[in-house]
Order: structure tokens, then sequence, then C-alpha cells
């Protein structure tokens, strides 16, 4: 069984998995997309997606991370992975599930999938402009509207090159809505020959026998509840598990932590170029609030922090110890 961290866009950044994976539990994590429109990427964009390119593209606790694109020109992706590559990314995802309306207008994620045909020249492309030893790999939703063309996508991508293919089990319609169509993605299964994850709404470890069960999938790629049960990874694969609110807020901790750290000039001058304190708080901000979906203690503390702005009243309300840069991150993991 793989299990693979969800990339997902304002919340798995790098500080993210970095802890989630210090955690433990994962085989692999993914960035948060990496929008290609008309034109080749600056190194710099890449970096700043993927800070672990930096570091053999692992995250600190070794778990290797895959970088991934969402666009619709075929030559501009294939030109941008290569870049990536070329800058140590060790495998290029392919965003077709992106269900968000100004992505969608410009021909971006989950609307591909009505284009068959361009789904299967851009990862045709984008395998063409790789070195052999690295993988392309697709993450796709059933459909926009329907399953109807949910086949022919899936031999699409397998034909161009595809080395594996995760499956977000709902149409772009259905959006977030529970529930997750597992057994659909026992349909993709046996339509095609490539290795397919399952994702979509698991949230518990039952979840998971539930999702396995249903789509004939081991292997899962875990989203939100990754974020909102830190420990479900591991869980998961069997292990008693079962951190409290005191370890949680320990992360928390860290995380806020290395949030700060980041802005901080010496650290790393072109992380810093994109960091702002309102933005990195609101990062933070947006695990708490995910975070009370399970934690009562949760919703007490986000109520008490949802006003402020500046990280020292932040730390003061969680009672985040001196920052320096000697600060191990995680340090209860
Ligand atoms: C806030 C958010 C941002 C996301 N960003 C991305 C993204 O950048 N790339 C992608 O392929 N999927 C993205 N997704 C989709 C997730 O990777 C995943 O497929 C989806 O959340 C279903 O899994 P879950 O039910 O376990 O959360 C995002 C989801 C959320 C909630």
């Amino acid at each position: 069984m793989k299990i693979h961290l969800a990339p997902m866009e304002g919340l798995t950044d790098f500080h993210m998995r970095d802890v989630l994976t210090r955690i433990g539990g994962y085989d692999a994590c993914v960035t948060e997309f990496i929008r290609v429109t008309d034109r080749l990427l600056p190194a710099r964009t890449f970096l700043q997606a993927c800070p672990e390119l930096r570091n053999g593209a692992r995250t600190r606790a070794g778990t290797p991370v895959q970088l991934q694109l969402l666009g619709s020109e075929p030559a501009v992706l294939a030109e941008n992975a290569a870049l990536a590559a070329a800058l140590g990314a060790p495998s290029i995802d392919l965003n077709f599930g992106c269900p968000a309306k100004t992505v969608n207008r410009h021909r971006g994620g989950a609307v591909l999938l009505d284009e068959p045909e361009t789904l299967h020249a851009i990862v045709a492309a984008v395998r063409r402009a790789l070195p052999a030893a690295v993988p392309v790999t697709a993450k796709m939703r059933l459909g926009v509207r329907d399953r109807l063309r949910m086949l022919e996508n899936a031999q699409g991508i397998e034909a161009a090159g595809a080395a594996a293919l995760v499956v977000h089990a709902r149409t772009r319609e259905d959006g977030y809505r529970p529930p997750a169509h597992w057994e659909a993605i026992a349909d993709i299964r046996a339509a095609v020959r490539l290795p397919v994850m399952a994702n979509g709404e698991i949230w518990t470890v039952d979840d998971a026998r539930r999702c396995q069960a249903a789509s004939g999938c081991d292997d899962l790629m875990l989203g939100r509840g990754a974020v909102t049960l830190p420990a479900l990874a591991r869980q998961i694969r069997g292990e008693a598990f079962h951190p409290g609110w005191p370890e949680l807020l320990g992360w928390q901790r860290d995380f806020l932590r290395a949030l700060e750290l980041a802005g901080q000039p010496a650290e790393d001058e072109r992380l810093g170029a994109v960091w702002s304190e309102r933005g990195a708080i609101g990062r933070y901000k947006q695990w708490l609030a995910m975070l009370v979906r399970d934690w009562p203690e949760a919703r007490e503390l986000f109520g008490r922090v949802k006003k402020l702005q500046r990280f020292e009243e932040m730390k003061r309300a969680l009672a985040v110890g001196p920052v320096s840069a000697d600060t191990p991150l995680v340090a209860n993991a």
C-alpha cells in the first residue's frame, strides 16, 4: 500500500508538507499546482512552489515531492516540465481535476476532461520532453458533469505514457460535496493497466478501508483528512498512533515558527520575496479552521485568534517559545 499526501493549493505548502511528512506515514507528497499559461516560467517559480528541490526534492523527513503542473497548452507544459526536471523534480504530475472557475475559464484543470484529445496531447508532449527516468503522472476527476468520458480519459492518459494515475472520485460539478464515488474508480482500474491511486473523502481509517474495498485500490491519496487528522496515514498503516491535542498544539507551534522563519531574509531570500506576515498567518489560520472539524479545542482556539494579524500576538495565544534559526521543527514527532 502506498499513501500520498494530496496537493492542496493554499494548504499543503512547503511548511505543511514538512510538518505532515515528519509526523509520517507518507510515501510521497505533491506540490500545490503551478499554473502554466503561455510561457516558460522562471526557475524561481519552481523553487518557490517546491523549495524541496534544494534538498534533492525531498522533505526534511526524506519524503519525495512530486511537482504538479496545471495548464492546457501541450508544448508550453512540456517546456516547463523539462525545466522542472532539470531543476531536480523526480516526477511531474499533471492536474486534470481543479474545479476553480478562474482556472477552468482558461481551459485548465477539470474542464479538460471534456477534451480527451487535449488530455492525451498534454501527457504525450510532457512525456516526450522529460528524461526517461522522470515519470509523468496525472490526477483526474471522474468528469466535468458526468462520467461518460471517464474511461476514455484514463485510457488516453495511459496511452500517452503516464506512469500512474490518481482518481479523485467526483466530477467537477460535485465540487467537494460528499460522497466520493469510490466504486467508479474500480471501473477505471479495470480499463487500464497503470497503477491507480484512489482519492476523495477519506477522513478516518474506516473510510480508508471502505474506499479500498469499493475501488479495489490499495494505494490512497489523502487530502483534507490528512490535515485534520495528522496521524491518519500512520493509523491507516495499522499503527497504534493516537496523538492528542497537546501533540497537535506542538505541531501547530512548529508550523507557526516555520512560517515566521520563512519571512526572515537570512532564511532564504527567494522564499522571503513572496512572504507577507498576513499571508503567512492566513496559512496557519486555514489549518486551524480545518482542525475544528475533529478537535473541539481547535474551535476554542480559533475563536481566540481569528482576528489576530501579527506573529507576536499569535505566538502569545499559542504560547510559542522564542524563535531562533536552531529551533527544531516538529520536535515531538
Ligand atoms: C483547498 C484545496 C486545494 C486543492 N488544491 C489542489 C491542487 O493544487 N492540485 C490538485 O491536483 N488538487 C487539489 N485539490 C484537490 C485535492 O488534492 C483532493 O483531490 C481533494 O481534496 C479530494 O480529496 P479529500 O476528500 O481527501 O480532500 C485541492 C483541494 C482543496 C480542498
